[in-house]
């Protein structure tokens, strides 16, 4: 049985544990396939329009002091024309007409326009499939749940023909995939998983456990931990209960860590080792800072080294470093992160931030892309792995993408020769 499947299992139980586990879709399987027809209609809508009622600054993302993410001033390669800022729909994109053409729309729901990360993807996907003459309905849920569903209704009312969903958690979606479902609408889970559910037909993801995997081989190699006496003093910070992906990292990570921390050649100060403990609820940057705060505080002001900090993702390190500046003065520690948003990289630049994995979200998205036109067009849909994935339900036909990490010594190779970044982008 393959570690991942072991950590399927393993992050299953927890849910079960966190009582978080949604109710399961009933509905049977189909398919839907239709003629690609050539007709440029697309709506894409901001978060913020989409619920009145809700507080722009209640988004963990949408604070740009703390925000790792997004710098719309800044990043021309990479900006493929949608304002973040904006709350409207981007009249140039609509129909001339005003009206819905009838031609395939892919409805494709984010969790925040905010972070650069989907904001990317969104984008992406959104001009390939433009391109390539369908419609786009790319809505953004300010890491809202009942946003997200209220958004995905809204696609499966408006006709959608394909639906992709990043879930904020994916123990949410059960009840309204058995509607898509119901509507022969083909569902392709992105990035992250959605369990209890027969109505994912394609999920496309990276390799979520080896991310992990590669953080925690990045720490021990840069202690030089089986060559060294120690102890060295490791702190933990993972991502939100409700993505499962956050499992996967934290697993990945622990698998490798876990023999150090036993032997007492790596200490956690806080003590705060399980992954509830270590959790950070919607990945927020502000949270992960506060809880270093704490950290910092209770277990380091007397002048004691902090060696290293696991971050699983570029957000909760940002909040790492933003508390480090703050409130430590000591040798710095190895941070890792993941995702490489600008801020980050920059970080890593100067000193700040050690490594982070690099997705690349192109190969991923346009990965997406390939399988909904697939899809539409009646062809065999892409796949590399059937037998990893379980929801619950169904073991899901998935597309892995490989990541890798970038440090400062490899960050041209990867981020700049990639066209990923420009080093304007960086500067
Ligand atoms: C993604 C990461 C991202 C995190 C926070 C995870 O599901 O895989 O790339 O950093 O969510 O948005």
């Amino acid at each position: 049985m393959s570690k991942r499947i072991i950590s399927l299992i393993l992050t299953a139980s927890m849910l079960l544990a966190l009582g978080l586990c949604a109710c399961s879709g009933s509905s049977t399987e189909s398919s839907k396939k239709k003629k690609k027809k050539v007709k440029k209609t697309t709506t894409e809508t901001s978060e913020s329009t989409l619920d009145p009622d809700d507080d722009p600054t209640s988004d963990p993302d949408a604070d740009p002091t703390t925000d790792p993410g997004i710098d719309p001033t800044s990043d021309t390669t990479k900006d493929p024309g949608i304002d973040p800022t904006s709350d409207t729909t981007d009249p140039a994109d609509s129909d001339p007409t005003g009206t819905p053409g009838d031609g395939p729309m892919v409805g494709i729901s984010m969790p925040t326009k905010a972070l650069q990360r989907w904001y990317q993807d969104g984008a992406d996907m959104k001009t390939a499939l433009e391109n390539d003459g369908y419609r786009v309905d790319l809505l953004y849920a300010d890491n809202d749940v009942s946003t997200q569903i209220v958004q995905i209704e809204s696609m499966i009312s408006d006709g959608c023909d394909v639906l992709v969903i990043a879930a904020i958690d994916g123990n949410t979606l059960s009840e309204v995939l058995a509607e898509a479902k119901a509507q022969n609408i083909p569902v392709i889970a992105y990035d992250r998983i959605i369990f209890n559910t027969d109505a994912v037909s394609y999920y496309v993801t990276f390799d979520n456990y080896n991310v992990g995997v590669m953080q925690g081989e990045y720490i021990r190699n840069a202690l030089d931990l089986d060559n060294t006496e120690g102890p060295y003093n490791i702190e933990i910070f993972t991502g939100d209960p409700g993505d499962n992906n956050a499992f996967f990292f934290y697993s990945g990570a622990m698998d490798v860590l876990n023999p150090y921390i036993q032997s007492g050649k790596l200490v956690v100060r806080s003590g705060q080792i399980a992954f509830e403990d270590v959790a950070t609820e919607a990945w927020r940057t502000d949270s992960a800072t506060a809880r270093m705060d704490t950290i910092l505080s209770a277990n380091y002001a007397d002048g004691s080294t902090l060696d290293a900090v696991l971050c699983s993702n570029d957000s909760t390190a940002l909040g790492v470093e933003n508390s480090l500046a703050a409130m430590y003065t000591g040798k710095y520690p190895v941070i890792t992160g993941q995702d490489c948003d600008i801020t980050n990289v920059k970080n890593i630049l100067a000193g700040l931030q050690s490594m982070s994995v690099f997705k690349d979200t192109r190969t991923s998205s346009a990965q997406t892309v390939t399988m909904v036109e697939a899809i539409l067009e009646g062809k065999e849909v892409p796949v590399n792995d059937t037998v990893t994935y379980y929801n619950g339900s169904i073991l899901l036909q998935s597309y892995l993408v490989q990541a890798v990490f970038c440090d400062a010594n490899n960050y041209k190779e990867i981020l700049i020769d990639s066209g990923y970044y420009t080093e304007d982008n960086l500067s």
